[in-house]
């Protein structure tokens, strides 16, 4: 089934010059880019976006590293899109996931981890919502 998600390349990805090589992995996959923003965000996106994790203890740092600095906020489309992205996204933690993943190939740390992805499709729809209101 054709799936929309929504895809984050972190202000790591940015910083560290691996947005080019991340989405080649997406596109090459065969997903189509729908939406793509370079973006800096202000707390309350943050908070928003991970409205699920803000009164987790890892919460305070992870908002003050995706304030950061610029991410590239994307929307991808493709058949079973959530999970195909997820899969090439590999383990949270970048030190766990498997070598051939993003965060598998170019991550050591479980917050610094390149790539959100979103993981339903619950969460797909409201993230969309969120950062690309007019698709
Ligand atoms: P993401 O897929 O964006 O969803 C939540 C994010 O929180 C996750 O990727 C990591 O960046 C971060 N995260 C999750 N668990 C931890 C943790 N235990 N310590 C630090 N950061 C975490």
């Amino acid at each position: 089934m054709t799936q929309r998600t929504f895809v984050l390349l972190k202000p790591d990805a940015v910083k560290r010059g691996l947005v080019g090589q991340i989405l080649a992995r997406f596109e090459s996959k065969g997903l189509q880019i729908v939406a793509l923003e370079q973006r800096t965000i202000d707390a309350a996106q943050a908070d928003a976006h991970y409205a699920e994790h803000v009164e987790r203890d890892f919460y305070p740092p992870l908002r003050d590293f995706v304030t950061s600095g610029p991410l590239v906020a994307v929307v991808l489309e493709g058949d079973e899109a959530i999970e195909v992205v997820r899969a090439l996204n590999g383990a949270t933690d970048g030190r766990k996931a498997a070598p051939g993943t993003i965060r598998g190939d170019y991550s050591l740390s479980n917050r610094e981890n390149l790539v959100h992805g979103s993981d339903s499709p619950e969460s797909a729809e409201r993230e969309i919502a969120l950062w690309f209101p007019a698709l």
